[in-house]
């Protein structure tokens, strides 16, 4: 296959897709891809520098701050801070959001605001498992003008104009979609792209491998079990596997090659779930719908959900579009 860069294949989509295109996007995009080669770098040399364990810090979620948690966070900040397209951040390790203002700067900041989960699966660092880099793109309306409001960041995940993931594995890799199907691209560290390997990406539309931290079976309600056993113990067929890596971004990465489901339900301890709607469910939800699957809530779809703060959680149910329904109907007929 000719080697296809990134920005080679997102210049050639844009001719179609948005011919009048300013090349803001192209520019963010570039300080994104930048950001995940520096924190790859990082990653992978993770056991040899001191990055690994915690920053001994409580972000606002009260989780443990582990250092590349902050490291990738503050990597991602600088380059869109200094990219100009963005004019707003949403980050899982910051509590409020941070609205770049265009006063006093000879250019007026770019329309786009982004969220992010700076590094997800963060437990799974110091055990050398794959973690990932989450981002979720909204834009402007046109006619908006002056610093970013409250509501202009809190919207459904329809309004998405890109979405996508870095995971951080045995490869590197891109995945992401601007709602012309979903590409995948693969970081060639011999000469630093990202080349196109996973063209147009489809979600199987079933498959044989469910994706649940089973140890919560006690704390799930009676619907939330029956959903699960629809895969664990089903009376039609064979089981299906189990395959849960702990890392959103790898278990969702598994998901969209070879189908099936991840599930992470409300329980009685996270009533709302433990996963955040704008910086992991609503982008990899738009990923998924783009590649032929379905993310729901287990009542709603994930992309129709309006936020009402950034860091809002919400329980996920996302991947092949079968598996997906079951898991709608057994809620449907029990709630
Ligand atoms: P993060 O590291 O960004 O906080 O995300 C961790 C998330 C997600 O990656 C994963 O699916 C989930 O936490 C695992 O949670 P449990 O340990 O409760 O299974
Ligand atoms: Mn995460
Ligand atoms: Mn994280």
């Amino acid at each position: 296959m000719p080697e296809i860069t990134v920005t080679e294949h997102l210049l050639s989509t844009q001719k179609s897709s948005s011919p009048h295109a300013t090349g803001q996007f192209t520019a963010l995009l570039h300080d994104l891809i930048v950001s995940a080669k520096i924190i790859s770098r990082n990653v992978k040399q993770a056991g040899l520098v001191d990055i690994l364990g915690g920053t001994g810090r409580i972000n606002v979620q009260g989780e443990n701050v582990q250092k590349l948690d902050e490291f990738a966070n503050s990597v991602l900040i600088y380059r869109m801070r200094a990219c100009g397209a963005v004019c707003a951040v949403g980050s899982e390790e910051l509590a409020e959001s941070l609205i770049f203002s265009s006063r006093g700067e000879e250019q007026p900041r770019g329309p786009y605001i982004i969220f992010f989960d700076p590094l997800d699966g963060s437990s799974n660092i110091d055990v050398n498992v794959s973690i990932g880099t989450i981002f979720s793109i909204y834009r402007r309306a046109e006619e908006s003008c002056g610093d970013v409001s409250e509501q202009e960041l809190l919207r459904p995940g329809l309004e998405q104009v890109a979405a996508g993931y870095f995971v951080y594995g045995p490869s590197t890799m891109l995945v992401y979609s601007t709602g012309q199907g979903v590409n995948g691209f693969t970081l060639d560290p011999s000469i630093g792209e990202f080349l196109l390997s996973h063209p147009n990406m489809h979600i199987p539309e079933t498959g044989a491998i469910y994706s649940v931290n089973s140890a919560y079976y006690p704390h799930w309600d009676e619907r939330t079990r029956e959903a699960v056993d629809t895969f664990a113990r089903p009376a039609d067929r064979e089981p299906h596997s189990l395959r849960y890596v702990g890392s959103l971004v790898a278990d969702f990465h598994r998901t969209m090659l070879y189908g099936g489901i991840f599930l992470y339900p409300a329980e009685e301890r996270k009533p709302k779930g433990k996963l955040r709607l704008m910086y992991e469910a609503s982008p990899l939800a738009f990923l998924a719908e783009q590649a032929g699957g379905l993310a729901t809530d287990g009542a709603d779809r994930i992309l129709e959900k309006r936020p009402q703060e950034i860091h809002e959680r919400t329980p996920l149910f996302i991947g092949s579009a079968r598996d997906v329904e079951k898991v709608m109907a057994i809620y449907r007929r029990r709630s």
